[in-house]
């Protein structure tokens, strides 16, 4: 299994420049919730470092680039996001920290629900726990 999905947005470019749309169950696997965006990190800033219980997000360096590190629990992989059409997956149940981001990076996040507070793991060994169960569950479900 990989933790890693990339897509290509279809980008629309003619001699004004450039368009990428994202629609809801048609671009993205899900329903858009809710939108925000990350801009100005300052260097060295690390963000994210928290897994989700339940929500899904996508994610576009809309400008810029920055460094992802996903992690199941059972796998831990780098991933450079970078050009405005490509969008990053983010599952529930995986640990995601973004860092090392450019300084004209805008990092835009789209996301299946609202802004929950309690749908957040933000302690690695819990989330480690949790993540492992799971998987331990899948395996048997599947042996
Ligand atoms: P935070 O969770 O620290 O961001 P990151 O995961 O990138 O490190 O969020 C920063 C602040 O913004 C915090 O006070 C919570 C708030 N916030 C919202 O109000 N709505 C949102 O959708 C998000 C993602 C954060």
């Amino acid at each position: 299994m990989c933790v890693i999905h990339e897509t290509q947005l279809t980008q629309r470019a003619d001699g004004r420049g450039s368009l990428v749309a994202i629609e809801g169950l048609v671009d993205v696997s899900f329903d858009i919730k809710r939108v925000y965006y990350i801009f100005g990190t300052r260097p060295g800033v690390r963000r994210g470092c928290h897994a989700h219980h339940r929500t899904n997000q996508f994610a576009v360096c809309v400008s810029g680039s920055c460094r992802f590190v996903m992690d199941d629990g059972l796998e831990r992989v780098e991933h450079r996001l970078s050009g405005s059409a490509a969008g990053l997956l983010i599952e529930p149940m995986v640990w995601h920290e973004m860092d090392d981001f450019s300084p004209d990076c805008v990092l835009l996040v789209l996301a299946d629900a609202l802004y929950d507070r309690a749908d957040y793991i933000a302690d690695y060994n819990q989330f480690l726990a949790l993540a492992r169960a799971r998987h331990g569950d899948l395996h048997r479900l599947t042996a």
